[in-house]
């Protein structure tokens, strides 16, 4: 007689509170998303909201369908609200209604909005008027968390314009000013005591998402990866550090890809194959129909879990995803991979390619995997 397996919850979602946009962006780079995932119109797909960012960047790749859940029912009502906006805004209103122009007023769009929002989500956003007047980019914990970081640490070091003409504009510029960048001890100090683990888990993140860190100098790990970014061929089209240190973007159209305006009028006519699920990804699974996700994004969620519980969702994932169908995820503080015993291939040489182009610092490695 076969027991039956106990269902697979999430680790994270009773640690932390899940009430507050934590992420009002994807920090997760889109490029190399899209690269690994190779998204054709045949395509089911499964992705963590987050921001939506990734969902909306995925959608214009064509697939059937995209599903996108998330347990923090805040980052789906954001994720609802860009989708509103895409839907019923034209291109100045919805980049006015984010937060990037100042001209329109941003509560009269909201109000345009409202009729089309779910009762939660409404419930949510009217919650949030304070955010909308500031612009809903900015709002996430982690977005305020950098914000303080260039007001009061790089601020002291660095004005806005000297970072923008010499890393953002002028691509010869930047040489000289980043030795004085790399030789400032002072700021390198302030960089590595903010960046570290005491600072992230008050105000950046939350103590639990370091459950399974391992005792590494987080603000030293930080630093490094920073200047090795710095340091790379793309910097002046890096939109990613571009917000890091700036909060801004200088050009629109290259950045995330449901901002430029090409895309945005037709993601008009794709939104709608969007499904969004407020709950925990492990319960998602467990109740999918065998072979219907043939393509999935994981975000960084293993980061949250033990080994062993992620090696099983790794498991109950391979028993789902047809074989061949693939998924890809970033390991940021903790190292997941899933075992050759859940029949889950790992690619190597790709991941190890794409993770090479990667624009966001933070992460140690990128996995793409394909289901054996
Ligand atoms: C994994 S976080 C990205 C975090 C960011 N890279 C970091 O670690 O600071 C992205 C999203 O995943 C969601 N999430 C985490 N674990 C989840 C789970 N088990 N099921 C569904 N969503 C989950 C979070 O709510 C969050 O919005």
């Amino acid at each position: 007689m076969q027991l039956e397996k106990a269902k697979l919850q999430s680790e994270i979602a009773k640690k932390m509170s899940w009430d507050f946009i934590r992420y009002a962006n994807v920090w997760e780079d889109s490029d190399v998303l899209n690269n690994a995932l190779k998204v054709n119109s045949c395509d089911n797909i499964l992705s963590i909201s987050s921001a939506g960012c990734n969902v909306l960047s995925l959608l214009l790749k064509g697939p059937k369908s995209i599903t996108a859940i998330d347990l923090n029912r805040s980052q789906n009502a954001l994720l609802e609200l860009k989708i509103a906006g895409i839907k019923n805004l034209n291109y100045n209103e919805f980049i006015c209604l984010l937060g990037f122009k100042q001209k329109l007023d941003r509560l009269f769009l909201y109000e345009k909005l409202r009729k089309n929002l779910s009762k939660q989500v409404l419930e949510f956003w009217d919650n949030e008027i304070d955010t909308i007047e500031k612009g809903i980019v900015f709002c996430g914990r982690l977005e305020k968390y950098f914000l303080n970081f260039q007001k009061n640490i790089l601020g002291k070091y660095f004005s806005k314009k000297e970072l923008q003409d010499n890393l953002f504009t002028v691509e010869s510029r930047k040489n000289e000013f980043l030795v004085a960048l790399k030789n400032n001890d002072l700021f390198k100090k302030d960089f590595i005591w903010y960046f570290g683990k005491q600072m992230l888990a008050k105000q950046g993140r939350d103590p639990a998402q370091f459950a399974y860190v391992s005792d590494v100098d987080i603000g030293d790990y930080f630093w490094h990866r920073f200047c090795n970014i710095l340091a790379s061929d793309n910097v002046k089209d890096n939109f990613y550090l571009q917000f890091f240190l700036t909060s801004g973007y200088q050009d629109l159209n290259r950045t995330q890809h449901y901002l430029n305006e090409k895309n945005f009028l037709k993601l008009k006519h794709l939104v709608g194959k969007i499904v969004v699920v407020n709950d925990e990804i492990e319960n998602l699974l467990e109740d999918a129909p065998r072979g219907f996700f043939t393509k999935a994004n994981f975000s960084d969620i293993f980061e949250y879990m033990n080994d062993e519980i992620a090696q099983e969702f790794f498991e109950n994932l391979s028993s789902k995803m047809p074989s061949s169908g693939r998924f890809v995820f970033w390991n940021f503080l903790v190292k997941r991979v899933p075992a050759k015993s859940n029949k889950i291939r790992h690619l190597k040489a790709e991941s190890l390619k794409l993770f090479k182009q990667d624009r966001v610092f933070f992460y140690r490695d990128l996995l793409v995997c394909e289901v054996c």
